[in-house]
């Protein structure tokens, strides 16, 4: 019998169909003299039989991933800078072009998408429980509420605010657990003709391109048309717009409204259907996924183990939550991989959770450049390969494990 839970969205019954182990918390770094025991959880992921949401079979306590230290900054990517200010100009010549609009964001981090929307004058509210992040935000002079969003949080924002035109949250909903009091506060906060947008790692393309990586402790949903579709009317909310993201490896923006309030765009219909024709939530789909992801392991040991015998050095690139995921699952400690080059301040000197690899900044990738670099943020692969061109001209290959293992 498989393991099963209870739904987070619909409480019917969750089936696991890939167990990627014990794991530590992706984004807890330690200090190299931190010799505490670390907090791990069992990473498996299942699909519910009811309403197709498929989750993690276990929760982390929200508190133990968002804190004063989380370490994630959303402006460490030039790539992803610029796709949140282009958002914050369309937002604010579309749904924030009325009279005295409001927008408020889940999970605002370092400001990176409010900011252009603070530079514009436009009443904002960033809301992020993430205390030296948030600090960011507001010393870019965006304005922060300190605190999880929850049904209670929007009632307390709407007696102090008012409504908002645009409730917003880039790869933070599906961080969530508590999808039903999201929502419903949601629907409380929203004005009658305003918008729920939200963007997160899309499933069909975490199963099409086997990114194993996107699942971790704080990606709690992988979502899909599909099932957002089922959710938002299950809360008296429809989906109205869909819209397929390269960023992040895949991602899918979603548009929730008022029923009746907009005309649902052609693209919700033909992702549905899109999804429906290639078996997207079909048990044997997800069950294949799942012998890809066993399939991945084994090569990349095998090649890293190879390199190792041969004496080459192999350095990791971009110490990613994602990272978490493969060097725990597969195994992949200091002996095969060095260190991992990343530019998040809190990140560096600590190591690599679980794995206990070190991370150093960049500096440290070219003094020398090593011969192999294993790209764990081969989201940003573009942006990565385009600044380290020396390091191909000094020899260096690059190892990418999705959608298999690959050396170019
Ligand atoms: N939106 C940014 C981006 O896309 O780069 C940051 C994404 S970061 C992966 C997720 C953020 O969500 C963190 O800063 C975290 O503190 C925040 N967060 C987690 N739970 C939240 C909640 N219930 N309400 C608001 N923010 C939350
Ligand atoms: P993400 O995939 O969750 O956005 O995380 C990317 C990580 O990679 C983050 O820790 C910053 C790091 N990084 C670099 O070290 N160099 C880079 O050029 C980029 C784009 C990211
Ligand atoms: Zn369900």
């Amino acid at each position: 019998m498989p393991n099963q839970s209870t739904c987070r969205v619909c409480a019917g019954t969750v089936t696991e169909f890939l167990d990627l182990g014990d794991q530590p918390l992706s984004d807890a770094f330690r200090l190299p003299s931190d010799t505490s025991t670390e907090f791990t959880y069992r990473l498996a992921v299942g699909a519910c039989a009811e309403c197709a949401m498929v989750q993690l079979m276990e929760e982390v306590p929200r508190e133990k991933m968002f804190h004063q230290d989380y370490p994630y900054l959303s402006q460490g990517s030039a790539v992803m800078r610029e796709h949140f200010h282009s958002l914050a100009e369309r937002f604010l010549s579309t749904e924030l072009a009325g009279e005295d609009p409001f927008v408020v964001e889940l999970g605002c981090n370092d400001g990176t998408m409010l900011r252009t929307v603070a530079e514009a004058g436009v009443r904002h509210l960033g809301v992020e429980p993430s205390g030296a992040v948030g600090d960011l935000a507001a010393e870019a002079g965006v304005r922060v509420r300190k605190d999880f969003f929850e049904e209670a949080t929007a009632l307390s924002i709407r007696d102090q605010d008012g409504p908002a035109d645009l409730v917003y949250a880039a790869n933070t909903f599906c961080h969530i657990p508590y999808a039903d009091s999201i929502l419903r506060g949601v629907v409380a906060l929203l004005k009658p003709g305003g918008a729920f947008v939200f963007e997160d790692p899309y499933l069909g393309d975490i199963v099409e391109k086997t990114s194993f990586d996107q699942i971790y402790d704080e990606h709690f949903f992988l979502f899909s048309a599909t099932s957002v579709d089922g959710m938002a009317r299950r809360h008296g909310l429809e989906l109205v717009d869909v819209e397929r993201l390269p960023v992040h490896g895949g991602e899918v923006r979603y548009t929730l409204a008022l029923p009746g309030a907009r005309t649902p765009s052609p693209a919700v219909a033909a992702l549905l259907a899109e999804e429906e024709a290639r078996g997207l939530h079909d048990r044997a789909v997800l069950d294949g996924f799942a012998d890809r992801v066993r399939a991945i392991r084994t090569d990349l040991v095998a090649l890293l183990e190879e390199l190792k015998a041969k004496g080459e050095r192999v350095v990791g690139y971009g110490a990613t939550a994602k990272s978490a995921t493969t060097a725990n699952f597969c195994g992949i400690g200091p002996d095969l991989v060095e260190f991992i080059s990343d530019t998040t301040p809190a990140k560096q000197h600590r190591l690599a959770p679980g794995s206990g690899i070190p991370v150093r900044p960049s500096a440290a990738f070219a003094d020398p450049y090593p011969g192999y670099a294993l790209l764990f943020a081969w989201n940003h692969a573009a942006e990565i390969m385009a600044k380290e061109q020396e390091f191909r001209e000094a020899g260096g290959k690059w190892i990418l494990y999705v959608p298999v293992v690959h050396v170019v």
